[in-house]
């Protein structure tokens, strides 16, 4: 199976329709990819690791060689899906020139196939530069977790007529601009398919709608990592229990001397 690519993603959304939804997870590490590569169109190595795998408080102290490193991990483990790499914080919003910078080396050093940047309007010129550039960008409108502390909080977006308009606006000019594809993240529905109809590219939703053209979600979220998930989140397994279930039973194992067993010892001729 040849590894898809961001050209025929974009063309899953023909004169306004998508037949089939666009699968999108994140994935982090080589092993991570390797198990969720068949499942996806598209493999996200999301700046939501600085969360998920480095305990940081926010996406914001995410840097360029964090995102690097994983992405060229989750390539390696992959041979199917596109894989896109977010831009961290700081990397991006300065001038057009300076996101080229620092997505030609996420790119060269991963083998990634595209970047993902938040932010709508503001961020229209530096798409343009960039796709005109061999960069595919794919938009993140709606909730944008780097802007956090401009925010004020991870709260559904799109609840006033002025911030509802806003985020469609964005789209538009994303998509006006280049993107092949838009993450919705945490938007209230009316304002999901409002996005969804009235742009070219692809809309990808998480906390959206599903109206949109795919879905995303957090890997460790929807596998049942965490304890507490926010509300768009569906868990499809409870992993915590059975690697904390599986971790007490090998300390038990080993206090009492029943592990390690016959099986697992080497024994001399
Ligand atoms: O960082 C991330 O995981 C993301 C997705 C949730 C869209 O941006
Ligand atoms: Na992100």
């Amino acid at each position: 199976m040849r590894r898809l690519t961001v050209p025929k993603i974009r063309q899953r959304k023909k004169d306004g329709v998508t037949e089939e939804p666009l699968v999108m997870l994140t994935a982090y590490t080589a092993r991570q990819a390797q198990l969720l590569d068949a499942h996806c169109d598209l493999l996200l190595v999301g700046d939501s690791l600085g969360q998920v795998i480095y305990g940081l408080p926010s996406t914001v102290p995410v840097t360029l060689d964090m995102m690097a490193n994983h992405a060229a991990a989750v390539v390696r483990g992959s041979y199917h899906s596109v894989v896109i790499v977010d831009m961290p914080f700081g990397s991006y919003e300065a001038s057009p020139q300076h996101a080229f910078e620092s997505a030609s080396r996420l790119l060269k050093e991963s083998g990634a196939a595209g970047v993902k940047l938040e932010g709508g309007a503001a961020m229209a010129e530096t798409v343009a530069f960039l796709s005109q550039r061999g960069i595919p960008v794919m938009g993140h409108v709606g909730l944008t977790p780097q802007a956090v502390n401009v925010l004020g909080g991870y709260g559904a977006r799109g609840r006033s007529d002025a911030e509802a308009e806003k985020i469609v606006g964005d789209a538009k000019a994303l998509d006006e601009a280049g993107a092949f594809a838009v993450v919705v993240e945490g938007v209230v529905e009316p304002i999901a398919i409002e996005v969804t109809e009235s742009i070219s590219c692809p809309t990808i939703g998480i906390g959206a709608s599903a109206r949109c053209d795919g879905q995303v979600l957090v890997a460790e979220d929807m596998l049942g990592m965490f304890e507490r998930v926010p509300r768009f989140v569906k868990r499809y397994e409870e992993i915590a229990e059975i690697i904390a279930k599986a971790a007490e039973t090998y300390a038990a194992e080993v206090r009492s001397r029943a592990f390690p067993g016959e099986e697992q010892t080497y024994q001399p001729k």
